[in-house]
Formats: structure tokens, sequence, C-alpha cells
């Protein structure tokens, strides 16, 4: 976290395949357009029975398609201060997002959000959980990842002036 950036908290159930691969991509994103310095991410799970563990093997086999190492990142569970310290918070699917709900204190709502908002085209409101399915459901969250960072990258972008030097 940083008090300079723009922080942004990807929420998924396991922290294992969806969220990270958000965070993954969505930083990826960030190195392209030159905007590390302005904006930091991270994921973290509603649920705790992966917390220590590394990125589900399927979701990284993905990520290194498309150049992208996820051997870091360490599963968490969302913990009460996220809610001060993160400026957005996306959940990836509608159960995610009522547990956030149900945690977030009152004057935080406003930063939860739906990721799906943020990749209208595919026509659904929750990522789907790629965990008991079979090899294309990664392949599918790591499309819906790039898009939907995509779109929320560019209303971050809009709503701080980002390349306005802010
Ligand atoms: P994720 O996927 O929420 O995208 O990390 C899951 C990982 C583990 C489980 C469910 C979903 N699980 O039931 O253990």
């Amino acid at each position: 976290m940083s008090k300079h950036k723009v922080n942004v908290l990807f929420v998924c159930l396991g922290n294992i395949c969806r969220s990270p691969t958000a965070e993954a991509v969505f930083r990826q994103l960030l190195e392209e357009e030159g905007l590390t310095d302005l904006i930091h991410v991270e994921s973290a799970g509603t649920g705790s029975w992966h917390v220590g563990e590394g990125v589900d093997s399927r979701s990284r086999l993905e990520a290194t398609k498309h150049g992208i190492d996820m051997t870091a990142k360490v599963a968490r569970q969302v913990k009460k201060s996220d809610f001060d310290e993160f400026d957005h918070i996306l959940a990836m699917d509608e159960q995610n997002f009522e547990v956030l709900e149900e945690m977030c204190p009152d004057e935080h709502h406003l930063k939860l959000r739906l990721f799906m908002e943020y990749a209208p085209r595919h026509g659904f409101r929750g990522v789907p959980d790629p965990y008991y399915g079979g090899k294309d459901g990664f392949a599918k969250v790591f499309d819906i990842c790039r898009d939907g960072s995509k779109g929320l990258l560019e209303e971050l972008v809009a709503e701080y002036g980002l390349r306005n030097g802010v």
C-alpha cells in the first residue's frame, strides 16, 4: 500500500485463481502503460482455506503463456484494514461481493464494485470460478481479466487524471 498511489484490491474466494490472475494482468497493463509508480495492486480471498499457498498451477501455466510470472504471489485473506487502505476493491463475483459488503464499514461502501462491470461484453456479473472445471476455464478467466483490467484502468486514468502528471 502507498498513500501516494491509487490502491486497488481484487478479491475472489480462494485467492489462488481469479483475483491473483486479475492482479498479475492488471500489473502487466500498468507496466505496459508506464503507470506502476501511480497505482498499487494486490489481491486477497474472502476464504481462508488457501492462505499461505502459491497460485494454482493451472492459473500460473495460463499466465506464463502471456509472459506473466506469478510464482511470487502468496494467498492471503481479506482483512478489516483493507477497507481503509485500498481505494478500489473489486469483487470477482457476486458471492464475494456480498461477503465484502457485510465486512465493509459504511463509509467505504463506495469502494466496492463487481469486476465484471469493467468487462461488460462478456455478459455476466461474475468471473466463472475455474477451480473445479477444465483447462478452458483458466484461459477464459485470463481473457476476462485482461478485458476488465483495461476497462478499470481507463476509468482510473480518467478519474485521477493519471496521464496529466497528477
Ligand atoms: P478462486 O478459486 O476463488 O478464483 O481463487 C477457488 C479456489 C479454491 C476454491 C474455490 C475457488 N476452493 O473451494 O477451495
